[in-house]
């Protein structure tokens, strides 16, 4: 598509107004819907010419073809908003996906064949955590998991003593619900090796672009749950990939394949909350960081786990060289145990007792029985995800509120 927008613009400008040419839909300001299945072709030849790009008939790898053709193929609003994304990102592409976990499941079974082994740091969310643990392995794909504190120089000393060598090494970063940050800036240097090195696969949902950009850091690939501060309002479910154009064709062909892309009215909300995708995220975190603070201090509360404020020096150096921001998601222990951190979660008013995270609504959860339940116990607690630990993702509504909310559920503890 072309417009008159200048090359070098920055990814909110972008967000606006990249990747669709009004003249083409009536000089329609929003892009439209796509709402179709499948496309009218010119000719019988071009559509054939399609095919074979779609399917690798032509000796090439299969990939996007040159023009649409069905919608689980491509589809007008997922290529607007894939480059918008990817601008975002400072990558060369995106790719969209019906969930977050549909993103994870098809770029791990692009990447991976049986027999092959994956690395994964933990804690991860549940869902990934099952997938790793129970799917893969079924199909002959081993996973061997470290723990996200690890540093990079440890994690290449396992890697390389393992036979085969693990192809792909998987980030959450930070760690949902930890909020732990991986060494990730650590692996550039530490796998430098005559060796070879895997390919680093993150998933960033918990940060955003914004504030950590896992692709600079020396990430092949940067995934997300769209579902949550990228989508942004609690009102959808969708993932994303971005990397170089050669990886993301090929998890394109894969999703094609299988089937789990984003619908075309989804790929039009995401492209409507990138517009303001920045603003939203800036403005979260600015709350978060009071509800933080007013955490940190509360008598109820023994420990915070919040980016930027780890007590861990680690953590902290981590903090300084990877990320511009704290985000919105910050977890928390209570004095008195689950039945407490329970009292707690049943006593708010104003945050919602719900399982996601980066909507407008502040949220909180339980991981040990909601989110991570599906983890072994024993595992969880080596994790650090404990019976006393509250997730919160922190929305839109007042700082104030929020903290008086907190206020009163606390002092039933
Ligand atoms: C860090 C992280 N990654 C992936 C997912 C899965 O995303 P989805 O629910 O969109 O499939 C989640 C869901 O909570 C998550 O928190």
């Amino acid at each position: 598509m072309s417009n008159k927008l200048p090359d070098d613009v920055s990814p909110e400008t972008f967000a606006l107004h990249g990747g669709y040419d009004p003249a083409r839909s009536e000089g329609a300001l929003k892009p439209p819907v796509f709402q179709t299945s499948t496309f009218v072709a010119t000719t019988a030849e071009e559509m054939a010419r399609c095919f074979e790009q779609a399917y690798g008939l032509d000796g090439q790898p299969p990939r996007a073809p040159d023009e649409l053709i069905y919608s689980r193929v491509v589809n007008p609003n997922l290529q607007i908003t894939e480059e918008r994304w990817a601008r975002f990102e400072g990558a060369e592409a995106a790719a969209l996906f019906a969930s977050g976990m549909a993103a994870i499941s098809t770029t791990l079974l692009t990447l991976l064949r049986p027999g092959d082994t994956v690395m994964y740091s933990t804690p991860v969310y549940g869902g990934t955590d099952y997938f790793m643990e129970h799917v893969l392995p079924a199909f002959k794909i081993k996973t061997v998991s470290f723990p996200v504190t690890l540093s990079a120089e440890r994690i290449y000393a396992k890697w390389i003593n393992m036979d085969p060598r693990p192809k792909v090494i998987y980030l959450e970063s930070p760690a949902n619900p930890t909020l732990e940050l991986a060494d990730l800036g650590g692996m550039a240097g530490a796998f430098q090796g005559p060796e070879g090195r895997p390919l680093i696969v993150v998933d960033g949902t918990v940060l955003g672009p914004v504030f950590m950009k896992p692709l600079a850091l020396g990430a092949d690939l940067v995934l997300h749950s769209a579902t949550k501060s990228i989508g942004g309002h609690s009102d959808l479910i969708a993932g994303i990939v971005a990397g170089p154009a050669y990886l993301v064709g090929q998890i394109k062909a894969m999703r094609t394949i299988m089937g789990p892309i984003c619908d075309p009215q989804t790929a039009w909300l995401i492209a409507r909350s990138l517009e303001d995708y920045k603003v939203r995220v800036e403005a979260a975190q600015h709350k978060a960081l009071k509800v933080a603070r007013f955490l940190q201090e509360h008598d109820a509360v023994h420990r915070l786990y919040y980016p930027g404020m780890h007590p861990s020096r680690d953590q902290g150096e981590r903090f300084q060289q990877m990320c511009s921001g704290h985000g919105s998601l910050m977890s928390f222990r209570v004095r008195g145990g689950q039945e407490a951190a329970y009292r707690v979660l049943n006593a708010l008013r104003v945050i919602k007792l719900a399982v996601s995270l980066g909507g407008t609504e502040s949220l909180a959860e339980h991981p040990r029985t909601h989110t991570h339940s599906d983890i072994p116990l024993a595992a969880q607690d080596k994790m650090g995800i404990t019976p006393d630990l509250i997730r919160l993702s922190v929305g839109l509504e007042d700082a104030d509120d929020l903290i008086d909310d907190l206020d009163q559920a606390l002092e039933l503890i």
